[in-house]
């Protein structure tokens, strides 16, 4: 997978700066199938290790503009996150006013916003944002870091743009950032791509494309030479599937550029921002 300069890993340990834009968490001996258990994955220990001030996912250079974006985008209106997580992007999208409210499964990921962020300040709804309601509307729905791939079938994830759509006011808009598939990187009989190989960190990811999941080993040395292996895995989408799935839910398609602060989206790409809207509206 394509190392991106705007965006990497940070779990369970500090990401490399060139680390993979999918996110990491220690993966379950059963956590390839469809069927994971998110919640369990998403456990105390990968949430205690998940923030890093001002490096890896949250510098500066890779927040603030996130931050601007969905700011601008939520038009003085009120903004939902899809899997808030620690609150790496809502707390510093409410501290500029805008007010935000969280869906999230993991409650160790909402212990540690808790620390930083009071109920009163970002309420967050527990259970999966495929399915769970929190009160509204909202002008804005957003959901970034790739995490729409955590929703390992196809029908949760299109389950994801009807909740999002269900939430959202006329006129309201669904901001999704996401990778763009490396499948270009696989040639015939090969299942496997290195993104990352710097000295004491290997990031390989394995591709089913049979059943478009792909799983991120990153392996991580220790001095003493043992490695620490962390896997996720995803279902990922192509960004035209991810078009469909937004009009099933009656989105359109407003804009699609390369990162937060508007480059163009070429076939070089290596993830996108997205922004769906509703129709109605001022
Ligand atoms: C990589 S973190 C992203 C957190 C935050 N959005 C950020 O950008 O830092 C992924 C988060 O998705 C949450 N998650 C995974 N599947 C979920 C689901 N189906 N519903 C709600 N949250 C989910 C995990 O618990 C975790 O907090």
């Amino acid at each position: 997978m394509r190392p991106h300069p705007a965006t990497h890993a940070q779990n369970p340990l500090p990401p490399s700066p060139t680390e993979s834009t999918l996110n990491a968490m220690p993966l379950r001996q059963d956590a390839q199938d469809a069927h994971v258990d998110q919640e369990a994955l998403w456990d105390a220990e990968t949430a205690r290790r998940y923030d890093t001030p001002g490096t890896g996912m949250f510098a500066p250079e890779v927040l603030d503009p996130t931050v601007d974006r969905l700011a601008e985008l939520a038009d003085g209106g009120r903004a939902l996150e899809f899997a808030v997580g620690t609150g790496r992007v809502a707390v510093p999208l409410a501290r500029r006013g805008v007010p935000v409210t969280g869906i999230e499964l993991s409650q160790p990921m909402i212990d540690q916003l808790r620390a930083k962020a009071d109920e009163a300040t970002i309420p967050v709804v527990i259970g999966d944002m495929a399915t769970a309601t929190a009160p509204g509307p909202f002008h804005l729905v957003y959901l970034v870091f790739n995490t729409i791939s955590n929703l390992l079938t196809q029908p949760e994830q299109v389950e994801c743009f009807r909740n999002a759509a269900r939430h959202l006011a006329p006129g309201g808009r669904f901001v999704i950032e996401l990778e763009v598939p490396a499948l270009r990187k696989l040639p015939p009989g090969q299942h496997a791509v290195v993104f990352t190989s710097d000295p004491g960190y290997l990031g390989v990811d394995t591709y089913d494309p049979l059943h478009q999941h792909l799983t991120s080993h990153h392996f991580r040395y220790t001095e003493d030479g043992k490695a620490h292996l962390a896997r996720s895995p995803h279902r990922y989408i192509w960004p035209a599937e991810l078009d469909l799935m937004a009009q099933l839910a009656g989105f359109e398609l407003e804009c699609r550029h390369a990162d937060w602060e508007g480059g163009e989206f070429t076939a070089e790409s290596g993830s996108h921002v997205s922004v769906y809207r509703l129709p109605g509206g001022a």
